[in-house]
Formats: structure tokens, C-alpha cells, sequence
């Protein structure tokens, strides 16, 4: 089956049909995500977060996203792979964003790169876009300018709030961006985004009526407990058995029990010649 393209994912909000994306970081996720049948895998810049441990995404580096996109882009058969553009790859002119997104495609196999911001990063969506690199915009609450934001909070909200949410919506479609992710804004204010634009909206913490959805993949499969922001739903809670099942990996080892014939090779016998000489 052939990978889903800029072009079949816009097609998907013409025939009203919703987009399912989510984040990958390795092979082995891209490959069970991919046999789910997704339509779009992310390489989100949460991989900062989710895969290095860190605080924010604002130390992941262009080689961090370009290496896990040659993971994931391994593991798809038929979804689309967007990879983000981290903090600082793409904010100094629409040049360097240029040359950055081309490094995304070279070398990680990306088929369109995700950046955050909307009127401000116009500039620099329109320059990869007229380079032939689709792009899929980011707004509302954009974890790259967490400092700037005072913290991980709800975008958009007021009369002046939603007057920017949506100028920066239209702006990085007139830009070019093929779609456009809308991160912890108030669902009423989305769904007026999402009538507004001709490009797919995809939400995360945005409410249903948007285009699509997106989330990050350990927290819909549950590997986290301790993270559970509102807008996350836990499909599955792989926490507690993945733990469950190391345990009794180290109880059979410790126990002498594991590996036991079946997962041996050979019949076991006496000593063998070569321990006799010793
Ligand atoms: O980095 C990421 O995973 C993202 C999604 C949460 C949209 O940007």
C-alpha cells in the first residue's frame, strides 16, 4: 500500500473524513501504530520529553529529529510521516528554515515538517512550501515558546485571545501549510477555526469537531501513571503489566528457572568433555 500524501490528507476534510495521527520515535511503535492504521505518524519534538527525559522540548536537536525519523520512517507501510522542526531550527529567517526542512527530508525521511507558530512563522512556512517540502502548521498552545507562555496553558481564550487564534490560523494557511495542528484551545473556538480554514485541523486538547486529532502515543497506550493532563486519554494502561511482566522475567532468572528447555538449545546432559579436562 502506498504512503498517504499531503495531497490524500487534505482530501480526507473535503470527504469529511476525520484524521487519526500520532506520535512514533522508534521503529518498533511506528510499526505497530502504522498495522493500526493511522493516517499521519509525528515525530514530535515531545520526544524531548517522552524518549530523553527532559523537562520541554527545547534542547531536542535537528540530528535527535532527523535520526528518529530514519527509525520511524523504517517501520510505515502506509501512513504519512511528518517531523517536527525543533526550538531554534527555523526561528532566525525563512532561510534557515529552508535549509533546516531540506535536512528533514534528506535525512529523516520526512514527507512534510510540523513548525509552531502562526502569523510570525508565515515567512518561513511559505519559503519550505515553495521548495516543494509540505508543511503542516502548529497553533494555540506551542510547547517550543513555553517560557514566552508563562507555562503549559490553555491558548485563545478571551475575545482578544480568539481574534489572534484565528489570524494565526489564517495566516499559516495562506502561507501554504497543508494542515494545521491546534494544541489546547477552547473547543467552541476550534470548531470556528476548523469552519473557517479549507485545510484540516488537527486537535490536542481541542475538542471533537476538529479535523482530526493527534496524541502522543506513550500516553494513549498508558506507560505513564504519573502523566495525565486532561485532554489525554488512556486507551490502554501498559504501564502496570509492562512492569508486571520484567518482574517475572527477574523472578525466573533469579530463581534459576528461566531459561528452561524450551528455550534452550541442545538436551542437557552430564559434564562436558571439555569441563571434564578441568
Ligand atoms: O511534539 C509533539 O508531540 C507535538 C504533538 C503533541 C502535536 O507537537
Amino acid at each position: 500500500m502506498p504512503r498517504k500524501t499531503a495531497l490524500d490528507l487534505l482530501k480526507m476534510k473535503a470527504d469529511s473524513k476525520k484524521i487519526v495521527m500520532v506520535t512514533a520515535y522508534d521503529y518498533t511503535m511506528a510499526r505497530l501504530v502504522d498495522a493500526a492504521g493511522v493516517d499521519m505518524v509525528l515525530v514530535g519534538d515531545s520526544l524531548g520529553m517522552v524518549i530523553q527525559g527532559r523537562q520541554d522540548t527545547l534542547s531536542v536537536t535537528l540530528d535527535d529529529m532527523a535520526y528518529h525519523g530514519r527509525c520511524v520512517d523504517r517501520g510505515l507501510q502506509q501512513a504519512h510521516l511528518t517531523v517536527d522542526m525543533p526550538f531554534m531550527s527555523y526561528q532566525v529567517s525563512p532561510e534557515q528554515a529552508l535549509e533546516n526542512a531540506g535536512r528533514l527530508v534528506k535525512e529523516g525521511n520526512a514527507q512534510s515538517v510540523k513548525l509552531e507558530g502562526g502569523e510570525r512563522t508565515a515567512p518561513a512556512i511559505e519559503k519550505i512550501v515553495e521548495a516543494g517540502v509540505p508543511v503542516v502548521g502548529h497553533i494555540g498552545l506551542t510547547p517550543q515558546s513555553v517560557h514566552a507562555l508563562g507555562g503549559f496553558k490553555v491558548q485563545g481564550r478571551g475575545e482578544a485571545g480568539a481574534e489572534q487564534l484565528m489570524r494565526d490560523a489564517l495566516a499559516v494557511q495562506s502561507a501554504g501549510a497543508f494542515c494545521v495542528v491546534l494544541e489546547a484551545v477552547p473547543a467552541h473556538l476550534a470548531a470556528e477555526v476548523t469552519a473557517a480554514l479549507q485545510v484540516p485541523t488537527i486537535g490536542i486538547g481541542a475538542g471533537v469537531d476538529c479535523d482530526g486529532q493527534v496524541l502522543v502515543c506513550n500516553d494513549l497506550l498508558g506507560f505513564d501513571s504519573s502523566f495525565k493532563p486532561r485532554f489525554v486519554k488512556r486507551f490502554a494502561q501498559l504501564e502496570a503489566p509492562m512492569i508486571e511482566a520484567v518482574k517475572a522475567y527477574a523472578d525466573e532468572v533469579r530463581g534459576g528457572i528461566f531459561p528452561d528447555p524450551e528455550h534452550s538449545f541442545g538436551k542437557r546432559r552430564g559434564p562436558t568433555r571439555i569441563a571434564k579436562l578441568y
